[in-house]
């Protein structure tokens, strides 16, 4: 029998969760349990210090439901879920950027045509975000699925709100030449969820607890890797200081203002409105 004592605690512990059945659980655990004990050591974790963090994560898990995911803003904020996704899309430098899925996609949104409105009803600057969804080597998709989704002018996602009817999201195809067209309205910055345990902790840092103004996209086609991304519009504010760490500068694009009359779809709009133009490029699924 081997007792624990503060110096061979951790290879006991180490030794201890490596024996998890699975290999990859068993590796995952060992570096957990070292790494979560070398933490405890370099601050020397006083027991105060190690309650207060236990009650945070009891908060956490408590305020969290199917609408509420308070782990995954602790994540989001932390820089781990960028990191996560950062390593798993090494995408080939031509390709868009991943990033962050964020808290508020909804499964199963409406299709609308191309130039349909996903805003209609809501009242904001209408926005007309058009281009086409290609390859690698610069070849249309056509059939690619676009699954859009965004905040209203006051920050708030349908995820958020008690309403019955889909809002400020829809899917919309590419057609034989790859091209898209969303109409919607125009994003604002927006804070994070900070009524909860995460916003209580940021609210004792310099932290902001912004994001910039963004519209969120998942693309997808057969014979490439889903795309989870968001266009941002430049100019933004807190595009330098995104609490999600989610920015990157290909996905920065220009708004620019046209007055009432043609819009992208062929149509026209009664009222000045905003063009971003942006075509998305796929990285080929590994086969
Ligand atoms: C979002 O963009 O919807 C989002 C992402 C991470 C945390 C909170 C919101
Ligand atoms: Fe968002």
């Amino acid at each position: 029998m081997q007792l624990a004592t503060e110096d061979n605690i951790t290879e006991l512990a180490v030794e201890r969760w490596g024996s998890a059945h699975d290999p990859r659980l068993a590796q995952i655990m060992r570096s957990l349990v070292r790494h979560l004990h070398e933490f405890v050591r370099e601050v020397r974790l006083t027991e105060d210090e190690w309650m207060a963090a236990m009650r945070w994560l009891t908060a956490v898990g408590q305020i969290s439901d199917e609408k509420r995911e308070e782990f995954i803003l602790a994540s989001d904020v932390l820089g781990i879920s960028m990191l996560v996704v950062q390593l798993n899309h090494e995408f080939d430098p031509r390709a868009t950027p991943a990033t962050v899925l964020g808290p508020f996609h909804i499964d199963g949104s409406p299709e609308l045509e191309n130039g349909a409105d996903m805003a209609a009803g809501i009242s904001g600057t209408p926005l007309f975000v058009h281009g086409t969804v290609r390859g690698l080597d610069g070849e249309p998709v056509a059939g690619a699925l676009l699954d859009v989704w965004q905040a209203d002018d006051e920050g708030m996602y349908e995820a958020q709100l008690d309403v019955a009817e889909a809002r400020l999201r829809a899917k919309y195809t590419t057609g034989p030449d790859g091209r898209y067209c969303v109409r919607t309205i125009a994003p604002f910055g927006y804070s994070i969820p900070v009524d909860g345990p995460v916003g209580e902790l940021i609210a004792q840092t310099s932290i902001s607890h912004f994001r910039p103004a963004h519209v969120h996209f998942i693309v997808s086609a057969p014979g490439y890797e889903e795309l989870v991304t968001h266009i941002f519009r430049q100019g933004a504010k807190y595009l330098d200081n995104d609490v999600v760490f989610g920015v990157r500068p290909e996905l920065i694009v220009p708004f620019e203002e046209r007055p009432a009359g043609p819009t992208p779809d062929g149509g026209s709009c009664d009222e000045p409105w905003l063009e971003a133009r942006y075509d998305f490029v796929l990285q080929p699924a590994e086969s």
